[in-house]
């Protein structure tokens, strides 16, 4: 066992809510690995932490850059007991949870890209990957996939990426501790979804995310599946919605997508 293995386990072992700990040297995906594992069965709370994977996955069908030994990568799985409508804004959640992680850890103010990029120093420094699972009737579950950039040589990176992350390291010049920072991540993550899943949504957590959006007011771009939309962003609804008024002056929302800032 290698000793990230070990501290991992000893670290989340610690936390009574997770209810099993699957750890991978390197894997195709934490979040493939995890969609199996509750698809065979497994319980609420089964969190999967890889050093490396060798497909990470983004959003909208891009990868995630996944070399081993520097950075965090982990998925679980949780069955949210509240209305389906309140689901999707779980993703604006996770963002909004990292953020407060990485500026406790780094004193750093964060900012968000809608729904969930975190941005520091102006650069993407977490992707998060929700996806929905339909398992068995009536018991649907979620998959929560972050990536963090802790420890990276951002100038390693391949392309543009070396020009658009940025990691914890090299914004602050220090290493950091990838266990101690997962399980501060999962103590901040559970208490704030215990705390949405009470009150059921979005409103509940609205203005700790809206302090750190930054596109509000803005002219943007969005590009939503086949859809082109350009507008000021107004605000964000009850269940994670992008509000915005076109270009004719509707009020348009979007429920997924890309944001490009135009102005
Ligand atoms: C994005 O910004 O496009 C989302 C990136 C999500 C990356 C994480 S890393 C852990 C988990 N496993 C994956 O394959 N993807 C997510």
């Amino acid at each position: 066992m290698s000793s990230y293995e070990h501290d991992v386990r000893q670290a989340l072992q610690s936390l009574d809510f997770i209810k099993r700990i699957v750890y991978r040297s390197s894997v195709e995906s934490t979040n493939t690995l995890t969609e199996s594992l509750a698809r065979d069965g497994s319980e609420e709370w089964t969190v999967v932490v890889a050093d490396a994977q060798e497909r990470g996955r983004g959003r909208q069908g891009r990868s995630w850059h996944s070399p081993p030994g520097h950075n965090v990568y982990t998925s679980f799985m949780v069955k949210p007991a509240i209305p389906s409508d309140y689901v999707p804004a779980i993703s604006l959640l996770a963002g909004m949870v990292v953020a407060i992680v990485l500026e406790h850890f780094t004193g750093f103010a964060a900012e968000l890209k809608w729904p969930n990029d975190v941005l520091m120093g102006g650069k993407k420094i977490s992707g998060i990957l929700l996806e929905l699972g339909s398992g068995r009737p009536g018991s649907p579950y979620l998959i929560v996939g972050i990536g963090i950039n802790v420890n990276s040589d951002i100038t390693e990176y391949p392309g543009q990426l070396s020009a658009t992350a940025t990691s914890m390291k090299a914004l602050t010049g220090t290493t950091f501790d990838r266990v101690v920072l997962l399980n501060y991540l999962y103590r901040v993550f559970h208490e704030w979804y215990t705390y949405y899943c009470l009150h059921h949504g979005f409103m509940s957590i609205k203005k700790r995310y809206m302090q750190r959006l930054r596109m509000i007011h803005k002219r943007v771009h969005i590009e939503s599946g086949s859809e082109r939309i350009t507008g000021v962003v107004q605000d964000v609804d009850a269940f994670g919605r992008l509000v915005l008024h076109n270009e004719q002056g509707e009020t348009v929302t979007v429920k997924s997508g890309d944001v490009h800032i135009t102005q």
